[in-house]
């Protein structure tokens, strides 16, 4: 299984995981167990996926085991972690990353192995997250230092902070195993909420190594990491109305189906991230190169595979042909190839997404589009060639729903109404690439796509980061707003302690501030 393999991106044995995270102990599984594969060595139709091991397919017992345990330890709000000095709750969490970087190379790895990313994004996405937790605890010192001073209003003084809001349950995406789990994970457990968190289908076994981090820095109950299929075991969790946050990205058609278990919907609070059909807008005067190569990066790094993936490209007549000529042959320049190797290609690690694309392509064909780059559609089992379409119509499944796959369907345009009707009547509103140079014509669309959408990237791809800038959508596409600033909001409620403004109670608020007796009023700095 490891011919021509770098030896340091090689797997000596298939990976037995049968460990979970519960109530701050290691437990081992003893139940059934998931195959997990690698589509990473299948190139012809009769190859068989490789067994890269097993994870435990655990069971609604143990999801109600994690569950108990962080409302144990959440305590209603009274419980040591919800109510602990905040420079303590930072120390665990430095202690977590740095034991986490420790990990690197095993995670990477396990990266490449199991959802196909290529070595430099599984590196980014790897340090991504360090500085994505290290940008956490900065941000949550500075909310805190925001926090530490009394307001006096009508009489009435206040200290006004960001309280925990629960039992969260984190459920994260196979694109970013990694990054887009730890990113609800990581602010909602240091803002004093407890959690449960399962991965995803496809990127279980990179999670593994990081459980003794996580056990060793936290205290018990606090995160809880399971493994297994959401219906089995987020399913129970939510039944039990005991969630007070559930944080998804993933599909809306999931994030539905779980909320409508909750039999008290009015007390759960969302943080989702969901679908998108992000377009790029090509105007007639774009710089060509430029808009090309964005167009490129922006559909098909990943193979497509991110939510913010540009995935549907609107180009104005008069451009037409010069672009849709230079980005066919960009396209065909690309290469398919093993992680390692570094091409933006690589497999796709879904078994079943190789007919899904190739039934979008036949469905668009079938009405009239055509694979306009020579090596469209090609397909080696899960190394699939992207395919540009064009012109592709709204009848088409290509022009509605998001591929999250290698496929490009193009449509021309002389009115800029047409992209921004498509926009308006679509589901989604989560980004959209605009390209141009005149500021004439460029002003008013942006002044529309602004309030159809909640990023316009000018002459560039549609992405999340900077992490430090807002990551959200309207319609389908979110709930809730991520950002390191923002996502410490999203799992926060503002509480505070209110009283009349008169000697007795300012003697009271001065003693507890100057004998150290609370936790939540004081007005230290944290530095
Ligand atoms: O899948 C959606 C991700 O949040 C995209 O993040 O734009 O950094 O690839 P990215």
């Amino acid at each position: 299984m490891n011919q021509n393999i770098p030896t340091k991106y090689a797997l000596d044995s298939s990976i037995h995981h049968d460990t979970y995270l519960i109530d701050g102990k290691i437990g081992k599984w003893n139940g059934e167990f998931t195959e997990v594969i690698s589509t990473l060595l299948a190139n012809q139709e009769d190859d068989k996926y490789i067994t890269l091991g097993d994870s435990p397919k655990m069971d609604k017992k143990h999801a109600l085991l994690a569950l108990e345990a962080a409302d144990k330890a959440y305590l209603n709000g009274t419980g040591t972690w919800p109510t602990m000095k905040v420079y303590e709750r930072i120390n665990c969490m430095q202690k977590f990353v740095d034991l986490m970087v420790l990990k690197r190379d095993e995670v990477v790895k396990l990266l490449m192995w199991e959802i196909g990313k290529n070595l430099k994004d599984s590196e980014k996405e790897f340090d991504r997250t360090v500085d994505y937790i290290n940008e956490t605890i900065k941000e949550y010192k500075k909310i805190d230092r925001d926090g530490a001073f009394f307001h006096n209003n009508s009489g009435v003084r206040a200290l006004i902070r960001r309280g925990p809001l629960g039992v969260v349950l984190c459920l994260g995406p196979y694109n970013y195993p990694l990054n887009e789990t730890f990113a609800l994970l990581i602010p909602a457990i240091i803002m004093g909420n407890t959690a449960i968190f399962k991965p995803a289908k496809h990127g279980v076994l990179l999670i593994a190594p990081l459980l003794e981090a996580f056990k060793k820095s936290f205290p018990p109950g606090v995160v809880n990491i399971v493994f297994g299929r959401g219906r089995e075991i987020a399913a129970p969790i939510m039944e039990t109305g005991k969630i007070n946050v559930l944080a998804l990205i993933g599909h809306s058609s999931s994030a539905i189906s779980l909320q409508d278990l909750h039999p008290q919907k009015n007390r759960l609070r969302l943080v989702l991230g969901l679908e998108a059909k992000n377009p790029a807008i090509i105007m007639d005067d774009a710089d060509l190169e430029l808009t090309v190569n964005e167009c490129l990066n922006g559909s098909l790094s990943y193979n497509g595979q991110r939510c913010t993936a540009i995935k549907v490209i609107y180009v104005h007549e008069k451009i037409k042909e010069k672009f849709l000529k230079k980005f066919c042959d960009s396209v065909d320049s690309l290469k398919l190839g093993l992680p390692w190797e570094n091409t933006l290609l690589t497999p796709l690690p879904e078994p079943n997404k190789p007919k899904y694309i190739s039934e979008l392509i036949d469905d668009a064909t079938s009405k009239g589009a055509k694979i306009i780059n020579k090596n469209g559609g090609k397909k080696f089992k899960n190394f699939v060639f992207p395919a540009v379409l064009y012109p592709v119509s709204e009848d088409m499944d290509v022009y509605k729903e998001e591929q999250f796959g290698p496929v490009i369907p193009v449509i021309s345009f002389s009115d800029i109404n047409t992209p921004i009707n498509f926009m308006a009547n679509s589901n989604y509103g989560q980004q959209v690439s605009l390209f141009g140079n005149s500021e004439e014509k460029l002003g008013p669309i942006i002044d529309s796509l602004v309030n159809l959408v909640c990023r316009v990237n000018l002459n560039s791809s549609c992405q999340r980061g900077p992490d430090v800038y807002p990551f959200t959508g309207r319609k389908d596409s979110a709930v809730a707003t991520l950002s390191v600033h923002d996502a410490l909001r999203s799992f926060s409620i503002r509480t505070f302690v209110a009283s009349k403004d008169n000697p007795t109670n300012k003697n009271i608020l001065r003693k507890l501030i100057d004998n150290k007796k609370s936790n939540f009023i004081r007005t230290d700095y944290y530095l």
